[in-house]
């Protein structure tokens, strides 16, 4: 049975989060990638920015997978998959001075989060030697 205080808690929640998403990459799977298509597979998946972010690590897969995963982790989120005619380049995930992520949206993507009355876009990454995990958290606006 519920109690009226959790209750009272619960239901702004559900009104501002216009969805969740979250995405685990396989790191050796990104590096093949890259290995096997080179800047063809690059280009189409990330924008200048984010490959020069990568390549100037000491490990640059561990960076371009846990933006792979963060992209996928939005379309989730968005719950439209990666059809409906959005590209992976329209997902851009930056840095700021602390290096904390953020993402930034354009073309279709960026509709489709109007669409949803989408205000802010929550994001976090985690990588380690085999795997590289994204999360994305959408915040609608006051309407
Ligand atoms: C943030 C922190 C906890 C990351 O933990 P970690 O176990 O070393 O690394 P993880 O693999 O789990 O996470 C790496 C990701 O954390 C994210 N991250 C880094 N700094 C962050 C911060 N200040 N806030 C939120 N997320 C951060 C990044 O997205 C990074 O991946 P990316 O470089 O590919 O974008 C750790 O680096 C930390 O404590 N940083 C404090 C801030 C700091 O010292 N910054 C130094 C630069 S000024």
């Amino acid at each position: 049975m519920l109690d009226s205080a959790s209750e009272v808690a619960r239901a702004p929640t559900d009104e501002m989060i216009a969805g969740i998403g979250i995405d685990l990459v396989k790191i050796k799977r990104i590096q093949e990638a890259v290995q096997k298509w080179d800047k063809r597979f690059l280009n189409r998946v990330f924008t200048p920015p984010e490959q020069q972010y990568c390549y100037g690590h000491l490990d640059p897969a561990l960076h371009f997978s846990g933006r792979f995963a963060v992209k996928e982790a939005v379309f989730k989120a968005l719950g439209t998959g990666w059809r409906s005619g959005v590209r992976w380049t329209e997902i851009e995930v930056t840095n700021n001075p602390q290096g904390k992520p953020m993402v930034t949206v354009t073309g279709r993507v960026k509709q489709l989060m109007a669409d949803l009355k989408v205000a802010e876009i929550h994001v976090s990454i985690s990588h380690d030697t085999d795997y590289a995990i994204g999360q994305v958290i959408l915040v609608k606006g006051k309407s």
